[in-house]
């Protein structure tokens, strides 16, 4: 029996049961058969949640670079590691292979040493989905810099506060980018932002636009001419396996962004695992996760993971709406995608189109389907299964969070059965518990709560960067001795999970507890609807009452908004009983969402309470327009007739 790839589910369940027995022997034996250590380590596991405290393989020497590439250029050196689509599709697509990579990232790495960082050193990287980015990281990774990759559709301010928290000393960033028909400018942003970040003593540019920009001499300089002069090897940093990999920030619900740290060889072990057993990797496979670098999917789920296990790994420059809606099925079709793996958003905004651009392209080569971040609608869960996977594709619905650095809680493909709206069954080494709101562990099937992990896993974040003290007060003090996610689950009848939305989300109804996902989904099964959001707003006597923003599949709709309302007041008594009914119900052509997609209930619950005096940054958003839009029409919205 093999620990590291599972098949079926009997073994799911004797390797769980194992790395729950015996955890330090499971992720050993793991760690030991499957990648490449400088020296093994003192102590598999010191831990204590009450500092908090996490080290894995302690006193371990590697470089993941290494583990990553070098060790693939004997048994696999031509073989593709990256495969570029570009943003416009008529630009050839282009193949880096492990021999290609190991060179380009050998360079890159020569490059920063010349340019003065050292290990340790903080680097942020503000690049487009283009081959430098992923390059760029490896290249700090090969030399110990820690990286920090900040979203290239981040502002200036946005970007320098990040810099300037972790204080890096440079930033790496291009001329600019392509996003659909559109161009951004880049390095002007850049620009802006150094002007606000002292610390930042140089500033590399990789052409990608070719615009003209402007270059402060002593500051700036171009990427290509000095990889062109850059030895092609670079021999790896010797790292600790507790030594920071990189930071990468997330926005908490209050305050400013937390830079959730990451070191090394728990990470790289927990990723390629999680990577090899979700996504039942096989080595002729083409693997696309459609995320962006920028976040910890693309982390941990474009880089890192796959690169790991020698796999081929797509990074798409572009947008799935150009140059039409058909791009990814376009993608999936012209490089024999095996592996698709994407948000529950972007399957929502595809399946609002007409169904040609799915059916018109062969998507015969996949076997597994993904999705990530938030909670899946059932709707949209049954749209992917038919139509993209055409019934023959397991979908795992992945759960885990930029903290946990990997994906805590999935189905295995061909192992656990799959149930829509459902991320099913932990990991091998994940010990999920549910929580109720005096602080006990609600132990049983068929029940509802706070969801935590009882117990560390290799790639959790080690703190948040300068700042210890959030780091135990945001995730390990609402419950004693266990890591809380933020999050509200269910466990069902056989034990599988589903993740409810964050527990800020839920709401007091005349005293009941009514998530918002169970009800969204309700709404988004009326045959008019594409999408919606539900918050809660002050009600006099019910304590709060629910609103819903609804966005119906065609705009123009000529229907009775009236008779609309009512309908779908009608599915959510049907769907979940007449507690749930909505209030009030707005149609909105759109609904403000953070650039991850996710919607900001924080500003819907604002409307709805008709407090729209001050929302806050909605700078972040990637539709802040939406917000004016809404606000307009809220003089007409009315109470939904009985
Ligand atoms: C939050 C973490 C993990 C990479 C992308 C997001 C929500 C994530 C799911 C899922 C329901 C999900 C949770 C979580 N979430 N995946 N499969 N089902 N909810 O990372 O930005 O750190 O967000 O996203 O609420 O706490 P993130």
């Amino acid at each position: 029996m093999s620990n590291y790839h599972i098949k079926h589910l009997e073994e799911y369940f004797q390797v769980y049961r194992k790395s729950v027995r015996n955890p330090e022997l499971f992720w050993s034996e793991i760690a030991e058969e499957h990648f490449l250590w400088r020296k093994k380590w003192d102590n598999v596991l010191d831990w204590d949640f009450s500092k908090p405290e996490v080290k894995w393989f302690d006193g371990a020497k590697l470089n993941i670079t290494e583990n990553c590439i070098d060790r693939h250029l004997y048994v696999r050196g031509d073989k593709t590691a990256i495969l570029f689509e570009p943003n416009n599709p008529e630009e050839a697509a282009e193949h880096i292979t492990y021999n290609q990579l190991h060179e380009r990232v050998c360079k890159f790495a020569n490059v920063l040493k010349t340019k003065g960082v050292k290990k340790g050193d903080r680097v942020c990287i503000y690049l487009p989905m283009i081959p430098e980015l992923a390059i760029s990281v490896l290249a700090c990774a090969r030399i110990g810099a820690i990286h920090s990759v900040i979203f290239a559709g981040f502002s200036a301010t946005a970007l320098a506060t990040r810099v300037n928290d972790c204080e890096a000393k440079m930033i790496i960033t291009s001329d600019g980018s392509y996003r659909g028909s559109k161009t951004i400018d880049l390095k002007g942003i850049v620009d802006e932002a150094v002007e606000q970040c002292p610390g930042v003593e140089s500033v590399l540019v990789a052409k990608r636009i070719n615009t003209d920009v402007k270059m402060k001499s002593g500051r700036d300089e171009w990427l290509q001419p000095l990889l062109d002069k850059a030895d092609a090897n670079c021999i790896p940093e010797v790292m600790d396996a507790e030594d920071p990999l990189f930071i990468l920030y997330t926005s908490g619900s209050t305050g400013k962004p937390k830079g959730m740290m990451h070191t090394t060889g728990g990470y790289m072990v927990y990723t390629a695992f999680t990577f090899k057993n979700v996504f039942q990797y096989r080595e002729d496979d083409i693997y696309w996760c459609t995320a962006d670098i920028g976040w910890i999917t693309g982390h941990s789920y474009i880089v890192y993971g796959p690169l790991a296990n020698g796999a081929t790994t797509v990074m798409f420059e572009g947008v799935p709406s150009y140059p039409d809606y058909g791009r990814f099925w376009d993608i999936v079709q012209k490089h024999k995608i095996t592996q698709f793996y994407t948000a529950p958003t972007a399957i929502r905004a595809l399946a609002k189109e007409n169904l040609d651009y799915v059916t018109k392209y062969d998507l015969s080569s996949l076997k597994v389907l993904g999705t990530v971040g938030e909670p899946i609608n059932e709707e949209a869960w049954h749209w992917y299964n038919d139509h993209v996977g055409q019934k023959d594709c397991p979908i795992v619905d992945t759960w885990w969070q930029t903290e946990t650095g990997g994906i805590l809680i999935s189905p295995i493909p061909f192992a656990t059965p799959t149930k829509p709206t459902y991320a099913t069954l932990p990991m091998p080494g994940i010990q999920p518990t549910l929580m109720d709101e005096s602080g006990n562990e609600i132990i049983g099937n068929q029940v509802e709560g706070r969801l935590c992990i009882k117990f560390p896993w290799p790639s959790i974040a080690r703190t948040i960067w300068g700042d210890h003290n959030r780091y135990r007060d945001t995730y390990f003090s609402a419950f004693k001795n266990k890591y809380f996610t933020g999050d509200g689950a269910l466990r069902d009848e056989v034990g599988y999970y589903r993740i409810t939305g964050r527990v800020d989300d839920v709401i007091i109804v005349s005293g009941h507890n009514l998530g918002t996902a169970p009800i969204e989904d309700a709404i988004n099964e009326h045959p008019a609807v594409a999408e919606s959001a539900i918050v809660g707003f002050p009600h006099d006597i019910k304590g709060n009452a629910l609103y819903g923003f609804v966005i119906l599949k065609e705009t123009g709709e000529s229907r009775d908004r009236d008779n609309l309302s009512k309908e779908v007041n009608q599915q959510i008594t049907e769907r979940i009983g007449p507690i749930a009914k909505l209030d009030k119900i707005q149609f909105v052509p759109g609904l403000p969402k953070t650039r991850s997609g996710k919607i900001m209930r924080r500003i819907l619950r604002k409307i709805a309470s008709n407090d729209t005096s001050d929302l806050g940054d909605i700078s972040t958003l990637l539709n802040p327009e939406i917000v004016e839009e809404i606000i307009d029409e809220l003089a007409f919205v009315t109470p939904v007739k009985k």
